[in-house]
């Protein structure tokens, strides 16, 4: 079963609470928050402060995807902040390996995104050792993007790797997701689906959660 995880880059910021309140009595798994530092993606975002009081009432997951230069800088604060998973990008980091152990020791879950451009293939030697697999589907920075169909393709690829590898990982697809093109990612193999607009700038934000989750698809590997 995969899982729903509401972006919070798409809430109105100054009704946070009210965004934590909806996602607390949604169907919604996961709570995705992003960060962006102006350096490795041209937007800044919110940090740890903003997300320590979200996760204070937050009752679901907190899913954190780090779009900052250099995140082995932060990992233990962030997981500080409330993190419960934490998600860097491959391109962010000169030793990724060393991030992913980082992350683990400070008691998260560790995944690790890739940009449009980057090849599932970076992951060949550090599969085994993620929790998650991001595969964005927009180049990160923004909300509201259009989702990129050539990355039904890298979910494929990033699923039929943890299955012949035996790693624990799922894929989480972000960017451009909603109703009109989750059952096809799901069948490409995602087990978690980010969405910020199709959720928050929706009339009914639950019944978008409750939709998405309803979905059933059956990805099937290649081998
Ligand atoms: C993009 C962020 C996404 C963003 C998705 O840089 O990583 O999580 O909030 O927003 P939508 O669903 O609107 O594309
Ligand atoms: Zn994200």
């Amino acid at each position: 079963m995969h899982n729903v995880a509401p972006s919070l880059l798409a809430a109105d910021f100054l009704r946070l609470d009210q965004a934590v309140a909806f996602i607390n009595e949604s169907e919604a798994d996961w709570l995705h928050l992003d960060v962006m530092d102006g350096n490795f993606v041209p937007n800044i975002s919110f940090g740890q402060s903003v997300i320590s009081q979200v996760a204070k009432d937050c009752t679901k997951y907190t899913d954190v995807h780090l779009m900052i230069e250099d995140p082995g800088r932060y990992i233990e604060s962030f997981a500080a902040a409330g993190a419960q998973g934490i998600t860097v990008h491959a391109e962010a980091c000169t030793h990724l390996h060393r991030v992913v152990q980082q992350i683990r020791a400070a008691g998260c879950k560790a995944g690790v995104a890739l940009n449009p451009h980057t090849p599932v293939s970076v992951l060949e030697d550090i599969i085994e050792d993620l929790d998650l697999v991001l595969i964005m589907s927009v180049n990160p920075g923004f909300g509201g993007q259009k989702f990129l169909y050539r990355s039904l393709a890298k979910i494929r690829q990033a699923y039929d790797m943890i299955i012949v590898r035996n790693s624990p990982a799922i894929v989480q697809v972000d960017g451009g997701v909603g109703l009109q093109n989750a059952q096809k990612i799901l069948e490409a193999g995602a087990r978690s689906l980010v969405a910020g607009s199709a959720i928050f700038k929706a009339d009914d934000p639950a019944g978008v959660v409750r939709q998405l989750k309803a979905i059933s698809a059956n990805p099937t590997a290649l081998v």
